[in-house]
């Protein structure tokens, strides 16, 4: 190489740095760290100066005389002690609830009176109550009849409660502390550090210059002002884990499974984890910042025990985390709201999840097609764009559900509208989908065009179910997409009320009933708005400002979206919705996919472990765009995206604008054949899937078991996620995460037999197995001890195999020579399984018997249905692991048990059982 050409080189990699350096500080100086936000920078100097001041005393205490106990509820009054102030009153409670749960709640007595003065009418007095605005209340059944006081003296209040008074609680009075024990172990301590903290009001007339400085009254980011109409009223507590080094959940971030340490150089987390809905693409990967959602869950566990906590607060949230040799402990700040926090004590996973989705909301059991392959991109820009695409599909013989169109088909980004030049006829482009039991998904934002000849805004402004600014009079007026916009505000019911009725079909003209909805940019995602969201002091309907409902938004936006889809169709046909923003709850609403990766090996590697969190923290309806939404992904990364995407719960292939077609057949062959093969697996699966759906439906267990779930009694799993488990059913997947590899070690917990889904190989032996994995083969194996459902012809949608008949695959335990599966079938459409019409049965197999046991809990609501399915056969058994050359089949119905002799071929195959489910 020559001198010139070599400083050619030298130079360009400086400019190369420069630009990058560039755009990814810009990038990040977009979003605050905690030093950037006031209330965050207060509460973590409070937990600095209880590390390193010897003298720390925590900020309340408790007046001891006011500790009562009556009907399930503790409840007491904490003084906080300022100087040259009189005490400052805070009421409390600890109430024990009947699903085993605590919830403890403190606020200011002074707010709760009302007896405070903003000087600006605008806003509310009171702190924001997520449980009641979310309507918690009616699942929040306090326990009258178990807690019991078990000892009472100077020092502290015992309470055991919950199934067998198992659980006690411990009320220390100095310093003020709550121990939650389990069968008399200590399992959380609320306060443990003396880090509780409630800002007091005080009239802003008594504000100091350190008050300034502290962003207590005022605060800018970006450059834009943060007018604190009430000053500081941030809350904050700490909640230790006794026990347990491993925490999960509080989606939504692009982190580990197993939460990392925050503060600690090792961990390189320098920062606390975020909850703060922002449209952030091309987030960084292995990060705690922020991302699109927000859930406030946070599960602990260690061998044989599940324990968590629910904090119950929309605003901005930071949470630290830190850990010592056996234990974590955590510490949670908000800006404003109640301090609201529910304690679960499992002891497994089942139970706190149970109890957990009973509070917040269980997931919706979807329309069947939405757990098929769906079909996006940013744009599908025509109706004959549609029509090819459609038409490809059938072509090379390749499954899908739902085709996509992104925000450019409508007419100038006017949501509820279609381009007349580009889709002049879309109920017949629905007819033709229809016609392969196909389904149309099509975007729809929550800004509004501010345009006087636009019908939505019309009736959005004369009604004025807007967003108002922080006068709290003038109408949120910002950029989105369409340009100058508006804002739907959804804290106005009436206002939720006439967004729902948006999707009436004589509204939304053109629509019918194969097409459903993607509310996008519900964060809600405004462009030069501080960190891309609204305004902290804007106002919502009733005064609330929209620091307090921030991270409620999107959540409101879908619950208003589901009740006008129910209201379409007339209360008879499930919704389908893909919302981007999500709080807790909003998993019985919608599903959600994790937002604007960019089509790179990091991005594709973070999508699994973000899914999985997502999963574990009440959001399992969820995936990512396959193969990423930016970039231009090689043909290795595209099939591995398809590979992991086929089991992603949420399996939905979506594109930028500016990248290049990437239908699953425009890298022609290999690549073609390897998909059609990856959507063969996914669409054969689909009796599996949905029986998975129905149990997190009813449970509030994930879809995709992460490895210290599915074996929670071994520590070596405990931070694995790379691996997972699709439910109950055994199947245990290892997806090629890394290019340039054909294998791959995966880790058995136990000494069980896995069968490779592919060729039944056997693996035995507790430990790392390597197994093939060239591309377009992700690693599957069957565990032992498991049947698995499946339909092995593939149509052209989900739809068309309803009728279809299912294959068993047993896969024996070499253990106990016995395997079980179960399956849930209903008409995939209708709410009717609300009312019994649906299919449960459990096959067992043993010593060379086959059960098939009808599960349903009231059989006879289910027999019209059950009727309607008599065809529904089982066409192939196949034997796994076992050497028989015939089985009995025994069917258990209501009307008794019939059975008959099977013969079972050389390899294993018995080709006509002759057994109809019903
Ligand atoms: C942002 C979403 O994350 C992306 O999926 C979508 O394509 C664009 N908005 C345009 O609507």
């Amino acid at each position: 190489m020559n001198l010139v050409s070599f400083k050619w080189i030298i130079q360009w990699a400086i400019i190369g740095l420069l630009v990058i350096g560039h755009s990814e500080a810009a990038f990040r100086h977009s979003f605050r760290t905690s030093a950037q936000d006031g209330f965050a920078k207060r509460n973590r100097q409070l937990a600095t100066e209880q590390k390193y001041n010897p003298n720390y005393k925590g900020q309340f205490q408790l007046d001891t005389s006011s500790i009562t106990f009556s009907d399930g509820v503790v409840s007491g009054i904490l003084k906080k002690q300022i100087p040259e102030k009189v005490d400052l009153l805070f009421p409390f409670t600890v109430s024990f609830l009947q699903d085993g749960s605590t919830r403890f709640q403190l606020d200011e007595k002074r707010r709760l009176e009302g007896d405070v003065d903003y000087d600006d009418a605008k806003v509310r007095m009171d702190r924001f109550d997520v449980a009641q605005y979310h309507d918690l209340g009616s699942r929040i059944n306090v326990d009258t009849e178990r807690p019991e006081v078990k000892i009472h003296n100077k020092k502290l209040l015992k309470v055991d409660y919950g199934n067998d008074q198992r659980f006690s609680m411990i009320l220390h009075f100095q310093p003020f502390m709550i121990e939650f024990l389990r069968d008399d172990t200590v399992e959380i301590v609320l306060n443990q550090r003396q880090l509780l903290n409630m800002e007091h009001y005080r009239p802003r007339a008594e504000r100091t210059r350190e008050d300034e400085s502290l962003g207590m009254w005022e605060e800018k980011f970006d450059n834009i002002l943060d007018s604190k109409p009430r000053g500081p009223e941030s809350l904050g507590l700490d909640i230790s884990f006794i026990g347990y080094k491993h925490v999960y959940g509080i989606p939504e971030h692009t982190s580990s499974l197993s939460l990392k340490e925050t503060n600690n150089s090792e961990t390189g987390y320098t920062d606390p984890y975020r909850l703060y809905n922002v449209d952030i693409f091309e987030y960084e990967v292995d990060s705690p910042m922020s991302q699109y959602g927000a859930i406030p869950f946070m599960q602990a566990h260690k061998v044989n025990s599940d324990v968590g906590i629910f904090w119950s607060n929309a605003a901005a949230t930071w949470i630290d985390i830190e850990k010592d040799s056996s234990s974590t402990s955590t510490h949670w700040y908000s800006e404003s709201g109640k301090l609201d926090v529910f304690i679960y004590l499992g002891p497994t996973a089942l139970d706190l999840y149970e109890a957990y989705s009973g509070l917040t909301g269980r997931t919706q059991l979807p329309p069947l097609f939405s757990i098929g392959y769906h079909q996006c991109r940013w744009n599908y820009f025509s109706e004959e764009d549609v029509q090819n695409v459609d038409n490809t599909f059938n072509e090379v013989d390749m499954p899908y559900d739902a085709i996509w169109l992104d925000i450019d088909y409508t007419s100038g980004r006017r949501y509820f509208t279609w381009d007349e030049a580009t889709f002049p006829h879309p109920q017949e482009t629905l007819k033709k989908l229809d016609s392969n039991g196909r389904k149309m998904v099509v975007i729809l934002d929550p800004h509004i065009k501010n345009d006087p000849n636009y019908f939505v805004s019309k009736e959005l402004l004369e009604n004025g179910f807007t967003v108002k600014d922080s006068s709290g009079v003038e109408n949120y007026n910002a950029e989105c997409w369409p340009g100058d916009s508006v804002w739907v505000d959804f804290f106005n019911m009436e206002g939720q009320e006439w967004w729902g009725s948006l999707y009436s079909y004589d509204k939304f003209k053109g629509s019918d009933k194969n097409l459903f909805i993607w509310n996008d940019m519900n964060e809600p995602s405004v462009f030069k708005g501080p960190e891309t969201s609204m305004h902290r002091d804007a106002i919502h309907h009733g005064g609330w400002e929209h620091r307090d409902i921030h991270n409620l938004y999107g959540h409101e936006c879908i619950n208003s979206t589901y009740r006008g889809m129910v209201k379409r169709d007339n209360g008879v046909l499930r919704p389908f919705i893909l919302t981007r923003s999500f709080f807790a709850g909003t998993n019985a609403l919608a599903a959600s996919w994790i937002g604007d990766t960019l089509g790179t090996w990091e991005h594709f590697r973070g999508s699994l472990a973000t899914v999985l969190t997502n999963g574990v923290a009440g959001m399992p309806f969820s995936g990512a765009d396959v193969a990423g939404f930016f970039g231009n992904p090689d043909p290795e990364l595209f099939v591995r995206w398809y590979e992991l995407g086929i089991f992603y719960p949420f399996f939905r292939a979506h594109a930028h604008i500016d990248t290049k077609r990437r239908e699953p057949w425009l890298y022609g062959e290999p690549y073609t054949s390897m998909i059609r093969n990856l959507l063969g697996i996914r669409y054969r699966l689909l009796p599996t899937w949905y029986t998975t759906f129905h149990t997190t439906h009813m449970t509030g267990l994930p879809i995709l078991r992460p490895q210290f779930l599915a074996h929670p009694a071994d520590e070596i799993g405990f931070d694995i996620d790379n691996q997972f488990y699709l439910g109950d059913s055994g199947l245990l997947i290892k997806p090629i995460l890394e290019p340039s590899i054909d294998k791959t070690a995966v880790y058995i917990a136990d000494d069980e037999t896995y069968y490779d889904f592919y060729d039944f190989n056997e693996i035995n032996g507790k430990g790392h197995h390597v197994v093939p994995a060239p591309l377009g083969k992700i690693p599957i194996l069957l565990r032992g001890g498991n049947i698995l459902v499946t339909r092995e012809r593939i149509r052209r949608a989900s739809e068309l195999t309803i009728n279809d008949p299912f294959t068993l695959y047993i896969a024996v335990s070499s253990k106990t020579g016995s395997a079980t599966g179960d399956l849930y079938m209903d008409d995939g459409t209708s709410f009717d399984y609300t009312k019994g019409a649906y299919i449960s049965r459990k096959i067992t197999f043993k010593d060379g018997v086959l059960d098939v046991l009808d599960t349903h809990p009231h059989p006879q609501s289910g027999i019209r249905y059950a009727e309607s399915m008599k065809h529904l056969k089982v066409e192939r058994i196949i034997l796994i692991g076992v050497n028989q050359q015939k089985i009995k089949i025994r069917k258990h119905g209501i009307s008794g048990v019939s059975s008959w002799d099977v013969k079972v071929d050389t390899d294993g195959v018995i080709k006509k059982p002759d057994l109809y489910l019903v």
